[in-house]
C-alpha cells in the first residue's frame, strides 16, 4: 500500500512458483529441449548480462549508447516533460538515468522479473532523483501487467532498449508490442532499441566472447533452476552454442550435453542423450523495413528512428494510435 505522494512502492507480481515449474517442466518434455531465456535473469544472471554489455564483442549496448546520446536532445523534445516512464526490464542504469535526466518525468516504473536486482536498481535511482516517484513491479513483463495506479492519467513512455524485443519469436513480439501499445494508451510513446541483420561473423562474435562471459551467463540458467526449482543439472555436463540462423534471422543459444544423462526435473527423470541441445534463447534480428512493419502491424506509428553508420542498429521513438 502507498499513499499518493509516496516516493518509492513497491510491486510484486512474480508469477507463482507453480506456474514456473510447469513452464520448464513442459519445455523439457518438448522435442528439441527448450528453456524460456527468462531462466537467465536472477541476481547472478542479471550482473552476468551487465558484464556482457560491457564486452568488445557485444556490440549493440555501445551502438545503442551511441545513438541515445546523439539523439537525446531531439528525443526529448518530441516527447515533453512531465511523463510516466515505464521501462520494461531494469537493465542499464546508465541508459534509463540519461533518459530520467533529459526527460525529468513526474514517475518512473521499472518492471523486471529478477527481485533484488530491481530493487537494488529502483532505490538508487530513487535516491539519485530525489524529485522522481518510484514504482518498481517485479513481474514476467511478457504477461499482461497492471500499471500502479499512481500513474494513471499521465503521458506514459514506454523504454525497452538493448533489442530484447529479439528475444520473442514474432508473433509474440506483435502480441507484447500491442498489448505496451494498450498499456501506454492512444498518443503514448515507445522508445525502443532494436538490433539490425547483419553479417554472420559479426553477429556471432557477439555470442560466443572469447571470454566466455557469455557462456557463464547460458550455464547460469541451470544454476538458477536448481535453486529455485530444486533441480539437479550438472552445468559443467554442458557446454554453451550459439550460432546464426540465416533462414529464421536469429541468433540461436543452446546448451548441448557432454555426456549421456538423467536430470530430476521436478519429480520428473528427463534424460539427455550425449551431444543433446537444450534450446535457451532465440535472438532475432530486424532491418528497419521488417521492424516499421511488426510495429505497424501492433498499433504503432514509427515517429522517428535513428541508425549507427554502420547500419548495426536501430533505435525507433513509436507512437500508439
Ligand atoms: C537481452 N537480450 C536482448 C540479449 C540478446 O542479445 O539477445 C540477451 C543475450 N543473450 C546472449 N547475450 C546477450
Amino acid at each position: 500500500m502507498s499513499t499518493p505522494d509516496q516516493q518509492f512502492a513497491f510491486y510484486d507480481l512474480h508469477p507463482p512458483m507453480d506456474d514456473m515449474t510447469a513452464e520448464v517442466c513442459s519445455g523439457m518434455r518438448e522435442s528439441p529441449k527448450k528453456l524460456s531465456p527468462k531462466f537467465f535473469y536472477d541476481e547472478r544472471g542479471s550482473q552476468l548480462f551487465e558484464a556482457i554489455t560491457r564486452l568488445d564483442a557485444y556490440y549493440p549496448t555501445r551502438t545503442e549508447l551511441g545513438l541515445f546520446d546523439a539523439h537525446l536532445e531531439e528525443i526529448t523534445q518530441t516527447i515533453g516533460l512531465d511523463s510516466c516512464v515505464v521501462e520494461y526490464g531494469s537493465g542499464s542504469s546508465l541508459k534509463i538515468r540519461k533518459l530520467l535526466q533529459a526527460l525529468s518525468p513526474s514517475a518512473y516504473v521499472p518492471i523486471d522479473i529478477s527481485k533484488d536486482f530491481l530493487l537494488h536498481n529502483a532505490r538508487t535511482l530513487a535516491e539519485d532523483f530525489p524529485a522522481l516517484h518510484v514504482f518498481p513491479v517485479c513481474a514476467d513483463f511478457s504477461q499482461a501487467i497492471a500499471l500502479p495506479p499512481q500513474t494513471d492519467g499521465m503521458h506514459r513512455v514506454g523504454f525497452f532498449p538493448g533489442s530484447s524485443i529479439g528475444n520473442f519469436e514474432p508473433e509474440p513480439a506483435r502480441t507484447f508490442l500491442a498489448r505496451v501499445a494498450g498499456t501506454l494508451g492512444s498518443g503514448g510513446h515507445l522508445l525502443i532499441g532494436v538490433d539490425c541483420k547483419k553479417d554472420t561473423k559479426t553477429l556471432e562474435l557477439a555470442y560466443n566472447d572469447p571470454e566466455g562471459v557469455t557462456a557463464q551467463f547460458n550455464l547460469n540458467a541451470l544454476v538458477h533452476l536448481n535453486r529455485v526449482l530444486n533441480t539437479d543439472f550438472d552445468p559443467q555436463a554442458f557446454a554453451h552454442e550459439a550460432h546464426y540462423n540465416e533462414s529464421y534471422g536469429c541468433i540461436q543459444m543452446f546448451l548441448r550435453s557432454l555426456v549421456d544423462q538423467r536430470v530430476d526435473v521436478c519429480g520428473e527423470h528427463i534424460h539427455f542423450c550425449a551431444g543433446e541441445r537444450l534450446h535457451t534463447e532465440n535472438s532475432y534480428k530486424y532491418t528497419p523495413a521488417e521492424f516499421g512493419q511488426l510495429a505497424g502491424s501492433a498499433g504503432f506509428d514509427i515517429q522517428r528512428q535513428w541508425l549507427d553508420d554502420s547500419n548495426y542498429f536501430g533505435l525507433y521513438l513509436l507512437r500508439a494510435r
